[in-house]
């Protein structure tokens, strides 16, 4: 099965007809999701590892049981098994507790956002006690009075995140300091599973049939931006990031993609 997906992504290549050129990032068997910022990537399986990408391979992060990492200007952060959350301190995961997420974004101006286990509220942990979290003592989330099933922010240009019914919405302003947040805007257009946005405003979705759609026209005028563009992958893909130039995908059958434009 694996070699019968790495031999579609080579057809893939050779297909080559779009805007994004892909190739097989360095291999990660059975990859779940991926996250890029500040340079760094990291990943985790579905046997629950997180792995950091350097040198062109892949390095274990421990034997914490993860579902989600995120890296970004708050440090890095996962989800565990449990909805247990962690910030990784002196080179290891240590438990931040306070609340059960089930997923967490490290993409902020210094602020952490996640998604509350069980009620799906969206939640925001202040710069202050983001950066500071040392390991001791219970973290204080705001709730953001929404829920959503994915959220991510970017430092200067707002967050994206997606609701239970896989309709997008847009956060233009979120005040790391207060967790204060400008309102939402629903996005029109495609429905997606996931959305991320990157630490220079660029943002991909992934909709339900693992198709990855690009938004267009984002603007100090409209920072929602304009449109959807698909960009084509011919493999099922199951999560997106994108940082400094590069896109990853991992498909649904666990491989990393990495394209540029
Ligand atoms: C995902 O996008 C593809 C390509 O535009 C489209 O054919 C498909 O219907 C979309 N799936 C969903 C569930 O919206």
């Amino acid at each position: 099965m694996k070699a019968v997906a790495a031999f579609l992504l080579v057809l893939c290549y050779l297909a080559g007809s779009q805007a994004w050129r892909c190739s097989e990032a360095p291999r990660l068997s059975n990859t779940i999701q991926i996250d890029a910022g500040l340079g760094k990537v990291v990943a985790v399986t579905k046997y629950n590892r997180a792995y950091f990408l350097t040198g062109g391979r892949w390095y274990s992060l421990g034997t914490t049981g993860l579902r989600h990492v995120s890296v970004g200007p708050a440090g890095m952060w996962a989800t565990g098994t449990s909805n247990r959350l962690y910030k990784y301190i002196a080179g290891k995961f240590q438990v931040a507790s306070g609340l059960s997420l089930q997923q967490v974004d490290a993409g902020g101006d210094g602020q952490v956002v996640g998604i509350q286990s069980g009620n799906l509220l969206a939640r925001c942990l202040r710069d202050s006690s983001a950066l500071a979290y040392k390991g001791v003592g219970s973290l204080y989330w705001t709730s953001l009075s929404r829920t959503m099933r994915y959220y991510s922010c970017s430092p200067n240009n707002g967050c994206w995140g997606v609701d239970s019914s896989y309709r997008v919405y847009f956060t233009q302003r979120i005040t790391p300091s207060s967790c204060g947040t400008s309102g939402w805007v629903n996005v029109p257009g495609h429905t997606m599973t996931m959305i991320e946005v990157s630490t220079d405003g660029s943002v991909f979705g992934v909709n339900r049939t693992g198709q990855v759609y690009q938004r267009l026209g984002i603007s100090r005028s409209r920072p929602q931006g304009t449109a959807w563009r698909l960009v084509s992958m011919c493999m099922s893909i199951r999560h997106v990031s994108y940082d400094l130039g590069q896109l990853w995908a991992v498909t649904t059958s666990g491989l990393i993609m990495q394209c540029t434009h």
